[in-house]
């Protein structure tokens, strides 16, 4: 039997219409800042995506591309700006950076509640505390895919493969905070019979950056699977999930494209709304 497919782009766009609705009842309109530098064309393929979804919600979109000749100093200036510009609520650094400069380092620049990326070490030890805050774009998206089509968490095992701190880590905690109650383990390319470990998933969320690596075998008849990866191949972009495969053992499973990526992008935009409030005492 065929899984359910879990569509991230019709649910992306309940969530794109819930914070279109709300930033239509403010008396101010929301502003995100991109900060794009060198020319990667996936990175701003990426940014573009962002910024057409900022102003179809009704958020000022306000961008800066930036050469990669410039250095840390300059670029850590643009943001010590933007964190003094009342006008802006989010600011994005978008990932990776090109050359010498220092990502993490950006990051920690942004001012905590602009963080709409979620990334910044603040935002982090707020998730591992578990106390409100910015969540990460990307498993926060996952935690609402579930929560869209009544897939429970509670008592369930989820295992994630991948432990970037973009993903997998904070994935994990979200899976593990009280409410979602699962049962976590991360896998990652040094687990011993990756196989014997996702097949034990109720859960089993694909974040490992390569393609293809979720086959039949690795899948539980049942289990619900996310891929959250994005792989450029000679085939176009692939996820990290054997789609033809796993969706003929899954209960449900998500496309890619079509499936985490929208979300990601339809977080970043409720995130820049919760920033909004939060900085203004709305909310
Ligand atoms: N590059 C890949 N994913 C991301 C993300 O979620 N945020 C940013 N800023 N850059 C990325």
């Amino acid at each position: 039997m065929s899984a359910r497919i879990l569509d991230g782009t019709e649910v992306a766009a309940v969530v794109k219409e819930e914070v279109s609705k709300a930033v239509a009842d403010l008396a101010y309109q929301p502003g995100l800042a991109t900060i794009l530098v060198g020319d990667d064309p996936a990175s701003h393929s990426y940014v573009r995506g962002k910024r057409r979804d900022a102003g179809q919600v009704g958020i000022r979109s306000i961008h800066h591309e930036l050469p990669d000749s410039i250095d840390q100093i300059e670029l850590t200036a643009l943001i010590e700006s933007l964190n003094a510009d009342d006008d802006v609520d989010g600011i994005l650094v978008q990932l990776p950076l090109p050359g010498d400069l220092n990502g993490e380092s950006a990051v920690e620049t942004i001012d905590p509640a602009k963080d709409v990326d979620g990334l910044h070490p603040f935002s982090l030890g707020k998730l591992m505390l578990g106390q409100p805050g910015l969540r990460p774009c990307t498993p926060s998206g996952v935690m609402r895919l579930l929560d869209h089509y009544d897939i429970g968490t509670a008592g369930s095992r989820a295992v994630i493969v991948g432990r970037s701190y973009l993903v997998g880590r904070p994935l994990a905690m979200l899976l593990l905070e009280r409410g979602a109650d699962s049962t976590v383990t991360v896998a990652h390319s040094r687990t011993v019979d990756l196989p014997a470990v996702t097949s034990e998933a109720d859960i089993l969320v694909a974040a490992a950056g390569s393609p293809g690596l979720i086959k039949a075998e690795h899948v539980r008849p049942g289990a619900t699977v996310i891929d959250v990866g994005v792989n450029r191949t000679d085939d176009g972009l692939v996820g990290d999930v054997d789609f033809g495969a796993v969706v003929e053992v899954a209960g449900a499973i998500t496309p890619a494209p079509g499936g985490v990526g929208p979300m990601t992008r339809a977080m970043l935009l409720a995130n820049t709304l919760r920033a909004a409030e939060a900085r203004r005492g709305v909310g």
